[in-house]
């Protein structure tokens, strides 16, 4: 394979990645890149994961990167992170947060039943650690004017999508709180953003009931098909350089053009097909709704 085009994006910036888990994550793929585009990086996750993933190798690839251990649930964890990276590397320029988790979903709990604590959970851990996160890196004084602030966005947090469950609910506050902030970083010049990615196959996607199912629909939806957790952070690259020094509170979709279709030629054909074909509608749940004509 050729050597990946690098363009100096991030050159003398620094910024921090909560999230990395292995060469399969977003974050892990975001960091990396930053790294490759010249930013100086900084890798967060939690202690489980840094003892069970591959952070070490990673900071390796990113020139030796500090790994900050972080619960981002945890008020006081999220300000010695901010304190720390302070003290190793002086404010930043980016924070990215790539951080999802739902118990609900793991545990596959119907949404008509959601154990209540762990649906508070995975709001805290997948919605709220956003503000935390962007909260204490002010407290700290860690973000330096004109920085970037970017979370990862799904479009269950405006489409119902079944099996996302309180997933949806999560990510529909991560985008408010992106809102929310928006013009109270403006002052400055801080710029937050959502990122909407198509499915992608990482440790937390992949948990999700009949993943599998929903990524081939997504490809068959996608004129562009699915993006890639590498394309999501080639796209995630140009919103912490300065080109997108204009673009702020937006949820931005980096899905191949799915989140703008109605139906694609193949999708209408398939669903015509197997209504037309009884065995098949009844296979997959279409029973009586099989057409003759
Ligand atoms: N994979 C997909 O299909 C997809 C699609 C759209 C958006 N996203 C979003 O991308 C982001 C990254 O997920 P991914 O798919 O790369 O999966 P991943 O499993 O590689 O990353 C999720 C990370 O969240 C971390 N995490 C969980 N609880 C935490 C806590 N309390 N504090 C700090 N970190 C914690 C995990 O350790 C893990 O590293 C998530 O926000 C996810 O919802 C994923």
């Amino acid at each position: 394979m050729p050597e990946k085009a690098h363009y100096g994006l991030l050159k003398g910036k620094k910024g921090i990645v909560f999230g990395p888990l292995d060469e399969s994550s977003i974050g892990w793929q975001i960091a990396l890149h930053a790294y490759r585009e010249g930013a100086q990086v900084a890798l967060s996750n939690v202690a489980t994961a840094i003892r069970f993933g591959k952070l070490q190798e990673l900071s390796e690839l990113c020139g030796n990167a500090p790994i900050l251990i972080c619960d981002a649930s945890k008020n006081e964890e999220v300000d010695n992170t901010f304190r720390e990276l302070k003290e190793t590397m002086g404010s930043v320029d980016f924070i990215v947060h790539s951080i999802g988790m739902s118990q609900n979903i793991r545990k596959q709990v119907p949404y008509e039943e959601l154990n209540y604590e762990w649906f508070m959970r995975t709001l805290d851990v997948s919605g709220i650690s956003f503000h935390r996160l962007v909260a204490y890196a002010l407290k700290n004084e860690a973000l330096n004017d004109g920085a970037s602030i970017v979370a990862l966005s799904y479009i269950a947090s405006q489409r119902n999508y079944w099996t996302y469950s309180d997933m949806g609910d999560a990510k529909s506050l991560l985008e408010s709180i992106a809102r929310s902030f928006g013009p109270r970083l403006a002052p400055r010049g801080i710029r937050i953003n959502t990122i909407s990615q198509s499915p992608t196959y990482t440790k937390a996607g992949s948990g999700i009931p009949g993943f599998e199912k929903m990524y081939d629909y997504s490809e068959l939806m996608s004129p562009l098909g699915n993006a890639s957790a590498e394309e999501c952070a080639e796209y995630t690259m140009t919103i912490l350089s300065d080109l997108t020094r204009k673009v702020t509170m937006q949820n931005l979709f980096h899905d191949g053009g799915y989140s703008s279709m109605g139906a694609t030629i193949p999708m209408i054909k398939l669903a015509h097909e197997a209504l037309h074909d009884k065995e098949l509608a009844e296979r997959v749940g279409l029973e009586g709704r099989h057409s003759s004509r």
